[in-house]
């Protein structure tokens, strides 16, 4: 079932006349043949250090990563033989080469025969919708599009494990949400099995089984998502208001909330997340603003329970530059 497993990774950078910095510090994980598992972080985490490790761009300190049952550390070339990584920026395209270049030229350079590679090049042209774009020169191509050239690149050689660091990093909506569902489609119907690193937490919902939370370094969740969102029991709501709530109301929203925070002010009113353990506080909540005559602007059951969640759990662990 496991196809890639990291143990005890860790990875120091030597810093010049300072102390040496431990970006990666004893992070273990395994990966199931087919599965979608979510590395999750804020800025500075470690998750790129940590990629880059796994597909052989870093040398690790200490512990190791099998993959396909070779360790990297013996075997790195014939771990390599299963692996396809996308990594930030880009870097795996030719930006002064089109799309059909690009393809061509990657599997030209894996040993493909013609007619296979023109199969399935014709398949990912078709599948990632980049028909009509495959004769423009990527350079010429919005970051969206030269995103899922990359993608497209990492699967032309059909390795079994692909590894994706910030896949929807600066995408606008719409191509978020084409990107998660070529990644769920790539998981399921060409039994992939990828390993892709995210600050998006709809990503993380969307197309993850499994995830692992790091945070300077250090694992703090290591779980199903679906266990994770269940475990933490809570429920989120954002309630926009007219006008700010008086520390009056506030303390006593918060005796019946877990949580309430400020999320943002703008002309609109202000928007507050409560967090209920219970959800039936909230009709008391409700009731509580009526009296007070609080005019209530809009209410929504938030759709970023696992941002939230996360935000917690840094929180807990120590980070103190996430912000809610
Ligand atoms: N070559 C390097 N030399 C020294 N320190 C480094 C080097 N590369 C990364 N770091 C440090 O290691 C830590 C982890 O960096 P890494 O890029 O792995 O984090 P990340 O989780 O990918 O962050 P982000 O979300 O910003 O991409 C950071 O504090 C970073 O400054
Ligand atoms: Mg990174």
């Amino acid at each position: 079932m496991e196809i890639l497993r990291v143990k005890g990774l860790k990875k120091v950078y030597p810093m010049k006349g300072k102390k040496e910095f431990v970006a990666v510090d004893d992070v273990s994980f395994e990966v199931n043949r087919g599965e979608v598992f979510g590395l999750l972080g804020p800025n500075g985490a470690g998750k790129t250090s940590t990629i880059k490790c796994i597909c052989g761009l870093l040398h690790y300190d200490d512990g190791d990563v099998w993959v396909n049952g070779y360790s990297m550390k013996d075997s790195r070339r014939r771990g390599l033989r299963h692996i396809s990584a996308v990594l930030e920026g880009n870097r795996n395209i030719y930006w002064r080469m089109t799309v059909k270049e690009n393809l061509e030229f990657f599997t030209g350079i894996n040993g493909f025969s013609p007619s296979k590679s023109k199969e399935r090049m014709e398949y990912l042209l078709h599948q990632f919708q980049l028909l009509e774009q495959r004769d423009t020169v990527v350079n010429k191509l919005s970051r969206g599009m030269k995103q899922k050239v990359a993608i497209a690149i990492s699967l032309v050689t059909d390795k079994e494990i692909i590894l994706l660091d910030e896949p929807t990093l600066g995408l606008d909506v719409g191509m978020s949400h084409e990107l998660r569902g070529l990644l769920k489609t790539i998981a399921k119907e060409e039994g992939k099995t990828i390993l892709l690193s995210t600050h998006d937490m709809q990503v993380v919902e969307e197309t993850c089984d499994r995830l692992v939370i790091i945070n300077q370094g250090k694992t703090i969740v290591h779980d199903t998502v679906e266990n994770l969102m269940r475990l933490t029991n809570q429920h989120f709501y954002l309630l926009q208001l007219k006008n700010q709530l008086t520390s009056e109301i506030k303390q006593r929203v918060a005796k019946i909330a877990k949580a309430i925070s400020l999320r943002n002010d703008t002309n609109n009113g202000y928007t507050y997340l409560i967090t209920l353990e219970n959800p039936n506080g909230l009709y008391d909540i409700m009731g509580m603003l009526r009296d007070s005559g609080a005019e209530l602007r809009f209410i929504e059951r938030t759709n970023n329970r696992l941002e939230d969640i996360f935000i917690n759990l840094v929180k807990e662990a120590g980070n103190h530059e996430i912000s809610s």
